[in-house]
């Protein structure tokens, strides 16, 4: 065995990588991650957390950003293994919005306080770019104080820029896996972890505000996979980072595989945020799944970002990635955040970094 595997740590050792971790955002080895993420003393859990949750409020005081989150078609021509909206799925009741009924929702997420609207599909090639272009369009002419976040996944280099000179600022992708050999146990050998990197590099070209992220403890994942993302991350410097636990859905490949531990996923949020301080978070849907106490945990744990469904209610259930998806109110979700002391911010929440080009669009 390799003299370097063998280092044994100890729970004082792996204290202070939390600490290193939070002052160089990154740590030496790759087994000091390991050791991070596999430790399970609960105190150590505690203290991971607690440091993630000073960063946050370092950077962002007690603030939590609120999107209005709009699912608008079910379609989706991939058959991605974990994924209920996949197309083989012919269980499903696919559904699509009008561009009315998206107008709609905005108005409902604007009531709320969100001033961000987030346009989420499976890859439907009924929306054409022009279609997409006069959505976007028509939002942030209703709405001009508002960010549109297009997560709509992969596109064309072309169409990419086609949006975000329609007024799109932001776009969520996540990179689900950046290792190939991983991405291909999760994924149909039609789709690529190549073309999947490239679309997020082109992104990053073009101007957006870019969003990553992949699901935790995944079918066949191991802590060095976890590793292999994070470091990917830290060298792409993603505005936004997506994390949830992988949930099983009935009607899929995947479907006898246990959910993902929550637990881990709030260490990997936590290790996310000592990595990217500046990041944007959500705590997302898939722990709020698992139970709301464990995506209130999140943002103890460094999110600052939530998302509330503004589709219309008709549609909701249709939109299932994964079995039993939450769909708790924005009222819940208030209470939720105001019991630990935070409040929702109301205004765009941009990055940070968000360029001079960004707003020389404008
Ligand atoms: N469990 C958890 N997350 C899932 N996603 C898709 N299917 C599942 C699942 N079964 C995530 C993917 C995708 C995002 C929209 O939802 O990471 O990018």
């Amino acid at each position: 065995m390799n003299k370097r595997d063998d280092f044994e740590y100890t729970l004082k050792d792996i204290f202070s990588l939390v600490l290193q971790l939070r002052e160089n955002g990154t740590l030496e080895h790759g087994r000091d991650f390991k050791a991070l993420l596999s430790c399970e003393n609960p105190e150590l859990h505690s203290f991971l957390y607690a440091n993630a949750r000073a960063v946050t409020e370092d950077r962002f005081g007690k603030k939590v950003y609120l999107r209005g989150l709009i699912e608008f078609s079910n379609f989706c021509k991939n058959d991605c293994f974990y994924c209920g909206l996949r197309a083989g799925n012919k269980k499903l009741e696919r559904f699509r919005l009008t561009e009315t009924e998206i107008l709609d929702s905005c108005e409902s997420g604007y009531a709320i306080g969100a001033r961000t609207f987030v346009l989420q599909s499976g890859e439907d090639g009924f929306y054409t770019d022009d279609i997409i272009c006069g959505i976007v369009s028509s939002i942030k002419k209703k709405y001009p104080d508002c960010a549109v976040t297009l997560s709509l996944g992969e596109k064309s280099k072309q169409s990419y820029l086609r949006f975000f000179e329609a007024g799109a600022d932001r776009y969520l992708l996540r990179q689900e896996s950046s290792y190939p050999e991983y991405y291909m146990r999760l994924h149909p050998a039609a789709m690529s972890c190549e073309k999947r990197l490239q679309c997020l590099w082109d992104l990053k070209e073009i101007g957006y505000q870019v969003g990553t992220g992949f699901m935790v403890d995944s079918p066949y994942q191991t802590v060095q996979d976890i590793i292999t993302e994070l470091d990917f991350m830290k060298q792409f410097e993603p505005q936004m980072v997506g994390l949830g636990p992988f949930i099983s859905h009935c009607d899929t490949p995947f479907s006898t595989f246990p959910d993902g531990s929550a637990d881990l996923t709030l260490r990997v949020i936590s290790a996310v945020r000592l990595m990217l301080p500046d990041a944007l978070i959500p705590a997302t849907t898939a722990l709020g799944s698992i139970s709301e106490d464990c995506r209130t945990s999140a943002f103890a744990s460094g999110a600052n970002v939530v998302m509330v469904n503004v589709s219309p209610v008709f549609s909701r259930e249709k939109y299932a990635i994964y079995d039993n998806k939450a769909d708790t109110s924005f009222e819940e979700l208030r209470r939720n955040i105001a019991s630990l002391g935070l409040e929702l911010e109301i205004s765009r929440g941009d990055h940070k970094n968000f360029t001079q080009l960004n707003s020389a669009r404008k």
